[in-house]
């Protein structure tokens, strides 16, 4: 069984001018998972992010880090955000040094590595993320997805255990979001946790191990794709759409009359050759 490495007991979330937005959450994170948060505007997705890392304190409730609960001591928050990196919904509130190679050293500077270390780790992140033809600007003249890019960038050459991104792909084109989605895919192994909101039902489905469906500030599923989204009663409840590759497979076989498979496609291609094995020759 995997242990989750973040989790929240009875967590509840007040802003300071009473928006009461968490009711009273419960919430595993499990160790090596790609897991995909969708919910509403509003709904709480930012707020539950920055709770993550002690950026924000539970009114109510605790949170727990590999299973030992946070103090919200110094020493605890340093530990925490060390091992929780984040990336905000909003790239300006991340990027504040006088050029982006800077910003990208931000984060490893402060984990203590040596000069070597470090060059080498935003080195790695500049390449992956192909920012290197901006790596000298002030990050304030950068395009919104080009930001997007660097703050992604940041986190990666951070190599956190648990990586918590704020809609990553909500202001990247098509090359650049698909881009950071494999590269998600590949960074991610058993020690490495990827935590992202999205809106994107379709990308959800397709790149995540598990989709917990945060809306209104509680939890109504968790579990893998393909279960969450079958229910489509919840989705309409939460105002949300069913993946277009889920929606279409069984429609597909609805007409066919043959029963559902046990195995769905969960990419492009995958549908395209389950249809394609539907078709007579
Ligand atoms: N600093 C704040 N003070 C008061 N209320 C806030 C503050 N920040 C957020 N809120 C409120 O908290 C609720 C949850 O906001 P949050 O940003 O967590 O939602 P979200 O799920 O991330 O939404 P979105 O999909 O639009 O990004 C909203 O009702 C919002 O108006
Ligand atoms: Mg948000």
């Amino acid at each position: 069984m995997k242990t989750p490495i973040v989790s929240m007991k009875n967590v509840t979330y007040e802003y300071p001018d009473k928006t009461l937005v968490l009711k009273g959450l419960t919430l595993h994170i499990d160790r090596g998972k790609k897991i995909a948060l969708i919910g509403n505007n509003g709904a709480g997705k930012s707020t539950l992010f920055l709770l993550l890392n002690g950026i924000l304190k539970p009114s109510s409730g605790d949170l727990f880090f590999n299973e030992s609960k946070i103090s919200y001591s110094r020493k605890d928050l340093k530990k925490l955000r060390q091992k929780v990196g984040i990336v905000f919904q909003q790239p300006d509130t991340q990027l504040f040094s006088s050029s982006v190679y800077e910003d990208i050293k931000f984060g490893p500077k402060n984990l203590g590595l040596t000069q070597e270390e470090i060059q080498f780790a935003v080195n790695e992140a500049i390449m992956l993320t192909e920012t290197g033809d901006f790596k000298d600007k002030p990050p304030h003249f950068l395009s919104l997805g080009q930001k997007k890019r660097v703050a992604i960038a940041g986190i990666i050459a951070m190599n956190p255990e648990l990586m918590v991104l704020d809609e990553p792909t909500a202001s990247l084109d098509p090359y650049y979001a698909k881009k950071i989605m494999k590269i998600l895919e590949d960074i991610h192994h058993e020690n490495r946790t990827i935590l992202l909101s999205t809106h994107n039902v379709d990308l959800a489905y397709e790149w995540a191990d598990e989709i917990i469906i945060l809306h209104n500030g509680a939890i109504m599923a968790q579990g893998t794709p393909v279960e969450v989204f079958q229910n489509k009663e919840l989705l309409n409840q939460c105002h949300l759409e069913q993946p277009m590759t889920l929606e279409i497979y069984q429609q597909v076989l609805a007409k066919h009359h043959a029963s559902i498979a046990t195995e769905y496609p969960l990419s492009k291609k995958q549908l395209i050759e389950k249809l394609a094995s539907l078709l007579p020759i």
